[in-house]
């Protein structure tokens, strides 16, 4: 069987997540993790919080909240690896070794960090003013999240493009430098998921306010409902859907023949009231089971720290071996192990040795040398360099002179001195 291709993809912890996060992450993630011959990466990237917000309070509530969010959504912690970032103490390690291999000038071309100092230029500020050195590093925290894993394909939206290209190039220079260690990762983006308009028509984000909470009461849902956008058509009149946010959502939770009844009902003009009961009714029909579990879970923290530290456990148990090759690789080492390899080296360098040659009556010669260089004793001649390599093979293995050997001792040597050089091959 092909080995399974790696998935992998973090979530900011930061606020809380909206029908936008649901539509666009959660719920294509939760389907993907369910292929065969697929494994699935999920994780709280609750150090790239820290790059965002500096109240901690919030950072540790949102990871709750996306914990949770996963897990009641359907994300199953049984059959995918789900952990939390800061769980990996792995993961800042190899930021940094990443960090040494990753040009500045990489970095100076990252979306988020060029449009933090393209906004400070415009308002003629100094162009680091609040650009943290954490902004900057964004993509290299990043790379270490998905090359610790060796992850294949990254599903994300457009914005995050650009950084699993840049983890790309800094697999590459690493590799380059220390050998293919580590996996060059691809985006994934899927086409067929929805991208949510928010109340006012504009993308649903946080940053618009412009969101429904994915697990907002159902009162308040109906609420946030009641405002979405509409044109002024009255009751009666044919409605458009292009252009219809409220259409839209339907869409984005309906199934075909449910937004081919909506879009009938537009056409025969209906009021908009009645429209947004029925989105209303359709997105609860979906989130209400999910709402329950999360209440459930939300209530219960400790037992989300306790699947969150689980699957810290089986991510470790891939990141601690791997780390330790990646510090070999680059020169962090053992470095009793390394006088180890000098000793047994200078060793070998100490021996004996057979150095075999020709003479100008064309017959194969070999020689017994010490290990300072000194000669011991030499062959007579060989019709080939094979014979007389067999006859050093012999020797060696024999770590002893044969009766009648054929060997010419040097001036000043024993018999004695061969032998004990001999029997050094054989402690090799
Ligand atoms: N940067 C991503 C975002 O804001 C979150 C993230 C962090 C991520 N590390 C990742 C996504 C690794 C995919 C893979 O959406």
């Amino acid at each position: 069987m092909a080995a399974p291709v790696r998935f992998l993809t973090g979530i900011t912890t930061t606020g809380t997540p909206h029908l936008g996060n649901y539509v666009g992450a959660f719920r294509p993630a939760v389907e993907a993790s369910r292929r065969p011959g697929t494994e699935n990466f999920y994780f709280l990237a609750d150090y790239h919080a820290l790059i965002k917000c500096d109240e901690p309070a919030r950072v540790q509530r949102s990871t709750l909240e996306i914990a949770a969010c996963w897990l009641a959504v359907g994300l199953d912690p049984q059959r995918v690896l789900f952990y939390r970032q800061s769980d990996i103490p792995e993961i800042p390690e190899l930021t940094w070794l990443l960090t040494c291999v990753t040009g500045k000038g990489l970095l100076n071309r990252a979306h988020a960090y060029k449009a933090a100092v393209d906004k400070n230029t415009a308002a003629g500020l100094d162009p680091d003013v609040d650009v943290s050195a954490g902004l900057f590093m964004y993509p290299v925290l990043m790379a270490a999240d998905i090359l610790m894993f060796k992850a294949h394909r990254i599903p994300v939206g457009r914005d995050q493009v650009q950084h699993v290209e840049m983890a790309r190039d800094i697999a590459n220079s690493f590799n380059h430098l220390y050998g293919e260690l580590l996996v060059a990762p691809q985006a994934q983006i899927d086409e067929t998921v929805a991208l949510l308009p928010g109340l006012d028509g504009r993308k649903m984000s946080k940053s618009y306010d412009n969101h429904i909470p994915l697990f907002a009461p159902r009162e308040q849902l109906r609420k946030l409902i009641a405002g979405i956008v509409t044109d002024s058509s009255a009751p009666g009149e044919p409605k458009q859907v292009e252009g219809s946010a409220l259409f839209q959502i339907y869409e984005a939770f309906a199934s075909v023949e449910e937004t081919q009844r909506l879009r009938e009902a537009y056409a025969s003009g209906i009021a908009w009231s009645d429209a947004k009961q029925m989105l209303f009714d359709r997105i609860d029909r979906e989130i209400a089971p999910m709402r329950e579990r999360y209440q459930a879970l939300i209530d219960d923290p400790a037992e989300i720290e306790r699947i969150l530290r689980a699957g810290a456990e089986k991510a470790r148990a891939i990141a601690t071996p791997f780390m330790t090759e990646l510090r070999q690789a680059v020169g962090l080492r053992n470095l009793a192990a390394q006088a180890g390899r000098a000793k047994a080296k200078a060793a070998k360098a100490a021996l004996p040795a057979f150095k075999q040659y020709r003479e100008a009556d064309g017959r194969h010669y070999f020689k017994l040398v010490d290990a300072g260089g000194r000669l011991l004793a030499q062959s007579a001649g060989f019709a080939s360099p094979q014979e007389a390599g067999r006859v050093v093979a012999q020797l060696k293995h024999d770590a002893a002179l044969p009766p009648g050997h054929a060997l010419q001792l040097a001036p000043g040597i024993t018999e004695a001195e061969v032998a004990a050089a001999l029997r050094q091959f054989s402690q090799e």
